[in-house]
């Protein structure tokens, strides 16, 4: 007999990232492993229905899929729109389940240490999707990191340039990312928690301070549209800095990250990585010129599928371990909420024409 133990899960919000990364996903790993089963989804949109696979019950109203369902499950996925992340995620943890939640993991800052704090004290796994950390070639620089080769970190750049908004799927709302009622912010609150929680492990802390600016592009200019498209802050840290520029009218997709330590530095490009070092010197002569070496290798990675449904499992490992051990106070948690907060001090310091804005440092 299997000993595997079998996680049940429901979706809400069966949108882009959820049909086209998780589900295909979590198809895979019932196929490859066993280990989970989507037994119910919920969509507001009724159309999504369409797109459901058989022998999965369909809701369209989350509050009655939880009130239904909590008895027959162990997990709920959250891949709604922000705005909607924290009520959805409070309400599952309230009726005893674990909650795998995409990012932003909320859109306030008080929100974020709300949930955290009713996960903790109900003994629930509440788990940020924060999914490029699983990704190949995140997963080749923490070796070479770990290698020690550039030694420590004090910084990082971190571009991500995007031709648009991500487009949400069209039975519901496609432009939701460009409405700050739904999605608390543009492309900061979108993609800023992937550049932030990557800056946080390469720099091994938490910031401090940010200066922020953000500008508006696009020529598609809706009067309903109210959030940023284009975004660059400074982040302070007490051993480095952070620089972070993120545009959905950079006319191309791509990631371009260095990691810049004190004997060198990691270049990645999409797939490809740099890593230029300094060979340890033999020579005792004062006049020996020290030796650099580059070397480039490539983690094939699939950037160009925004479901990055190849990066899943990994994440959902995490999870289930995180399940398994009762690891309720999880690393993820603290990354999260500093991702949710460096978002937030960021839009302050735009506020106050990109003044410097200090943190709070009152985690727990
Ligand atoms: N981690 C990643 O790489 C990644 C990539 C894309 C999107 N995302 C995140 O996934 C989430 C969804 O993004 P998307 O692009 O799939 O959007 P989407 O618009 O395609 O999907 C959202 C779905 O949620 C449904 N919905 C809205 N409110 C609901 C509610 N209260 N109850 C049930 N269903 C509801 C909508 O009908 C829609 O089908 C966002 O948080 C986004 O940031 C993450």
């Amino acid at each position: 007999m299997s000993n595997i133990r079998v996680l049940n899960g429901a979706i809400i919000g069966f949108g882009f990232i959820s049909s086209k990364g998780h589900m295909p996903a979590y198809q895979d790993r019932m196929k490859q492993v066993g280990d989970v089963k989507i037994i119910a989804i919920c969509d507001i949109c009724f159309e999504r229905k369409m797109q459901i696979p058989n022998g999965i019950r369909f809701y369209s109203d989350y509050v009655e899929l939880i009130k239904n369902e909590y008895m027959n499950l162990d997990f709920v996925d959250i891949s709604t729109h922000p705005a909607d992340h924290f009520k959805i995620a409070k309400l599952a943890i309230e009726f005893g389940l674990n909650v795998l939640c995409e990012k932003p993991l909320t859109i306030s800052i008080d929100e974020s240490r709300d949930l955290i704090q009713l996960a903790i004290q109900s003994r629930k796994v509440l788990f940020p999707c924060h999914n490029y950390k699983f990704s190949p070639v995140i997963s080749s620089v923490r070796e070479i990191l770990k290698s020690k080769k550039i030694g420590n970190v004090h910084a990082v750049t971190i571009q991500t340039f995007r031709n648009t908004h991500g487009i949400g799927t069209e039975e519901w709302i496609p432009n939701w990312r460009r409405i700050k009622d739904l999605s608390g912010g543009g492309i900061a609150m979108d993609h800023g928690s992937h550049s932030l929680y990557l800056a946080f492990e390469w720099l091994n802390s938490f910031p401090k301070t940010v200066n922020a600016s953000s500008q508006n592009f696009s020529s598609d200019k809706s009067d309903k549209y109210d959030t940023e498209d284009n975004f660059s802050a400074v982040y302070e840290f007490e051993n480095g800095i952070a620089n972070i520029y993120l545009s959905w009218t950079a006319g191309v997709r791509k990631v371009i990250y260095t990691i810049q330590g004190e004997k060198g530095a990691i270049t990645v490009e999409d797939d490809q990585i740099q890593t230029s070092f300094m060979i340890p010197s033999v020579s005792n002569n004062i006049n020996h010129k020290a030796e650099w070496k580059t070397i480039t290798s490539i983690a094939p990675s699939e950037w160009m599928d925004s479901g990055h449904k190849t990066w899943f499992n990994s994440m959902f490992d995490e999870f289930k371990k995180t399940i398994v051990e009762n690891n309720f106070q999880n690393p993820e948690l603290v990354n999260a909420y500093y991702c949710v907060q460096s978002i937030l001090k960021a839009y302050e310091s735009i506020d106050n024409n990109s003044s410097k804005v200090k943190f709070e440092n009152n985690f727990l």
